[in-house]
C-alpha cells in the first residue's frame, strides 16, 4: 500500500493548490480528480445526455488524463466546472473514472513512494484507507472572490455575482447526488481557510497530515 492523502472539498476552496504543493513538499506524484469529470464534461455535446457522458467517462485515457494535468485551460472554466457537477452525478461516470483514481494510489507514477489526490468522495469512496484526510472549506465569498482573482490572472473576465451563484450550486449539487456525495469523511481533519492566505492554508494542512504521513513513511512496508 502506498501512502495517501486524500484533499477533499467544496468547489474552489484551495484544494487543488494546497494538493499540488503537499505532493511537492513530500515527493508524491498528484492527481486533481476533478479534472477527470472536467474532460467528461469537455467531450459531451450535452452534460444531461447520460449515455454520452458515460461514452465519454469509459474513453478518456492515460494520456488525454496526463496532459490535462498539466493545466488544460480548456477545462478550467466556470462553465465546464458546472457540467462537470452534472456529469459527475451519473453512476456509469463515476464508475468508469474509479478504477483509474484507485490505480493511481496504488501505484503512483514515477515510483512515488504516495500520491495525493483531491476531489469530493477521496476520503469517503476512492481512498477510504487514505494516509490522512483533510476537508477544506471556506466562506462562499471567499471561494468566489479567489476564482474571481484566479480568472483575472489569467486574462480572463468574470462576474464575481455570478462565479458566487455557480460555487454555490455545484456545492448543492455536489451534496445533494446519492452516489459519491460531497461529505467529510468521519476521520477527516477539517481545515477552513477562510481567513487564511495560501502559504498560511499550506503551514496549516502541513500540520494536520504530516504526523500521519510521518508514521506511515516510518512503518515497514507491507507486500
Ligand atoms: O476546482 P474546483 O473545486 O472548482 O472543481 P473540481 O475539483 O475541478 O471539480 C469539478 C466538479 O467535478 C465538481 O463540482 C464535482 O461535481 C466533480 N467532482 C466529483 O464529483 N468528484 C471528484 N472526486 C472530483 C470532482
Amino acid at each position: 500500500m502506498s501512502i495517501v492523502i486524500a484533499v477533499d472539498g467544496t468547489a474552489a476552496s484551495g484544494k487543488g493548490t494546497l494538493a499540488k504543493k503537499l505532493a511537492e513538499h513530500f515527493g508524491f506524484a498528484h492527481l486533481d480528480s476533478g479534472s477527470l469529470y472536467r474532460l467528461v464534461a469537455l467531450n459531451v455535446a450535452h452534460a444531461d445526455d447520460e449515455a454520452d457522458a458515460a461514452r465519454a467517462a469509459q474513453s478518456l485515457s492515460a494520456a488525454t488524463i496526463e496532459a490535462a494535468q498539466r493545466d488544460d485551460a480548456r477545462i478550467r472554466s466556470a462553465e465546464i466546472g458546472c457540467a462537470a457537477s452534472v456529469v459527475a452525478v451519473y453512476p456509469c461516470v463515476r464508475e468508469a473514472l474509479l478504477q483509474f483514481q484507485r490505480d493511481f494510489a496504488a501505484r503512483p507514477p514515477g515510483g512515488a513512494e504516495g500520491a495525493v489526490i483531491d476531489g469530493r468522495d477521496i476520503g469517503t469512496v476512492i481512498c477510504p484507507n487514505a494516509t490522512a484526510k483533510l476537508f477544506v472549506d471556506a466562506a462562499p465569498e471567499m471561494r468566489a472572490h479567489r476564482r474571481w482573482l484566479e480568472l483575472k490572472g489569467r486574462g480572463e473576465t468574470a462576474d464575481e455575482a455570478k462565479l458566487l451563484a455557480e460555487i454555490v450550486e455545484r456545492d448543492r449539487r455536489d451534496r445533494e447526488r446519492p452516489l459519491s456525495p460531497l461529505e467529510p469523511a468521519p476521520d477527516a481533519l477539517l481545515l477552513d481557510t477562510t481567513h487564511l492566505d495560501i502559504d498560511a492554508a499550506f503551514a496549516a494542512a502541513l500540520a494536520l497530515v504530516q504526523p500521519k504521513v510521518e508514521e506511515a513513511l516510518k512503518a515497514p512496508p507491507q507486500g
